[in-house]
């Protein structure tokens, strides 16, 4: 039995969080186009179990089961994600009416299941004529991705209740374009830098299309965490303060304040200036993703490693590790870096920053992810993880943070990217040979936060 949470203010929403190419399957059904995930899951051994997301979690075809799912949890919201290549199969032009009919089902069934639909609307599912076009790498894709945001937003904007444009588009740029371990796998380090500005110009003009549309309560979903230096020298120093730049302040000082970094808006391809009032689009919340803290310290000539992820050798800074409980992906648990970027956050942006929602928050717990004898799932680590996590919350917001929700990655089991299905993230068990869904103990313990923050109100 854990300890009684403390009461969160009136109006706090409770919710998770899910990806289209991580659930839904059913990849050529209804006209969809490819997409890079598509080719990098062919390359063999690029996906830990050589497992393929063909099926996934079956979300395509059992949305109303998941649906169900989460209304009996009592959450308010359900993340989910639109694939852009079930929408416009070759990324721009004809639209596929089939697509768009598919989110329009899962809208209608949400909330007709009482909870608010919050669409992201990429999730690193590039169409694949995108990507051969130059991807992100090239600046018409902002401009096509704008187009996309307002052929959804026009269809979806009169019903969904929050929108997140892209998810995560520094894990992108990062891994997907610097390093490649991730779609499309370039390994361009820092000539990858142009992806960032044409990411957050294409977060800038989805925003203006879905407000244009009707749009309401729109948002981001970055991932923030502290950066802590391995120790006090000028060189570590100096390594945590490059690193938080480029994973953090690069992305939410750019959206917040309208401007780069010291050193940055220079680099970075066409009329930055102009592009920047774009991006600074006033939002509605800001979004953010927290899973574990980074530690980095000065280079010493050798790669390091950020999970099953290589940093090179040439970055000027390196990870460092420190003992401790991780999660099942490797990285360091640690709820109070929750709670400091919180603060951080509140504390940079003061009055540029709009109420935040923590968007994803939770861990797999290799080993504790199936039934046992008794039938039932006892993912105790997880529950230990989340409640410390929302514990954390709760202090960010007796400390001054205006924190409005939380939502957990994620309600079912799902495609963990190059971990495939070696990695369980799920408040629900997905048995991948019959697609049964069976809630685990962190389900009910979930159910019982959300029952009992709602009792007290
Ligand atoms: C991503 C998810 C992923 C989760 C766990 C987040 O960074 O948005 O797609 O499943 O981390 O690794």
């Amino acid at each position: 039995m854990t300890r009684p949470l403390p009461r969160f203010p009136a109006g706090f929403e409770w919710g998770v969080g899910a990806s289209a190419y991580q659930t839904e399957g059913a990849l050529d059904a209804d006209g969809r186009g490819r997409s890079t995930w598509d080719v990098f899951c062919e390359h063999p051994g690029r996906i830990a179990d050589g497992s393929t997301p063909a099926t996934s979690a079956g979300f395509y075809d059992r949305y109303p089961e998941d649906i169900a799912l989460v209304r009996d949890l009592g959450a308010d919201v359900y993340r989910f994600s639109i694939a852009w290549p079930r929408i416009l199969p070759t990324g721009s032009g004809e639209v596929n009416a089939k697509g768009l009919d598919f989110y329009d089902r899962v809208v209608d069934e949400m909330l007709a299941a009482g909870l608010k639909p919050a669409p992201t609307l990429y999730h690193w599912d590039t169409p694949l004529p995108i990507e051969e076009a130059g991807g992100w790498m090239n600046r018409d894709t902002a401009l096509r991705f704008g187009e996309y945001a307002a052929v959804v937003a026009e269809r979806l904007a009169d019903r969904a209740a929050y929108w997140i444009p892209l998810n995560e588009p520094v894990v992108l740029s990062l891994l997907g374009y610097a390093i490649g371990g991730y779609a499309p796998g370039q390994e361009l380090l820092f000539e990858s830098l142009p992806t960032v500005h044409h990411q957050l110009l294409a977060h800038g003009l989805s925003v203006q299309a879905i407000r244009a549309a009707g749009g309401r309560s729109i948002g981001t979903a970055n991932p923030h965490a502290p950066t802590w230096p391995g120790s006090d020298s000028p060189e570590d120093l100096a390594a945590a303060a490059f690193s938080a730049d480029l994973t953090d302040w690069i992305w939410g000082d750019p959206i917040l304040l309208g401007r780069y970094p010291e050193g940055y808006a220079e680099g970075m391809p066409g009329p930055v200036a102009e592009d920047l009032e774009v991006i600074s689009t006033p939002l509605d919340f800001y979004g953010v993703n927290y899973y574990s803290p980074q530690r980095v310290a000065a280079p010493t000539g050798e790669p390091s490693l950020i999970q099953e992820h290589e940093i090179p050798a040439e970055m000027p800074f390196r990870a460092v590790e420190v003992d401790g409980p991780k999660t099942g992906l490797g990285g360091e648990i640690n709820p109070d870096g929750l709670r400091e970027i919180l603060l951080t956050l509140t504390e940079r942006y003061g009055e540029s920053l709009p109420p935040l929602i923590v968007t994803e928050n939770g861990t797999s717990q290799p080993g504790t992810e199936e039934p046992g004898p008794d039938g039932r799932i006892h993912d105790d680590g997880r529950i230990d993880y989340l409640d410390a996590h929302v514990r954390a919350v709760h202090q960010a917001i007796e400390e001054g943070a205006d924190v409005r929700g939380y939502w957990v990655w994620s309600p079912t089991d799902n495609f963990e990217w190059t971990y495939g299905f070696t990695q369980r993230f799920g408040l629900v068990h997905i048995d991948y040979d019959t697609l049964v869904r069976t809630p685990k103990d962190s389900y009910s313990w979930y159910q019982q936060l959300i029952g009992a923050q709602r009792d007290q109100l």
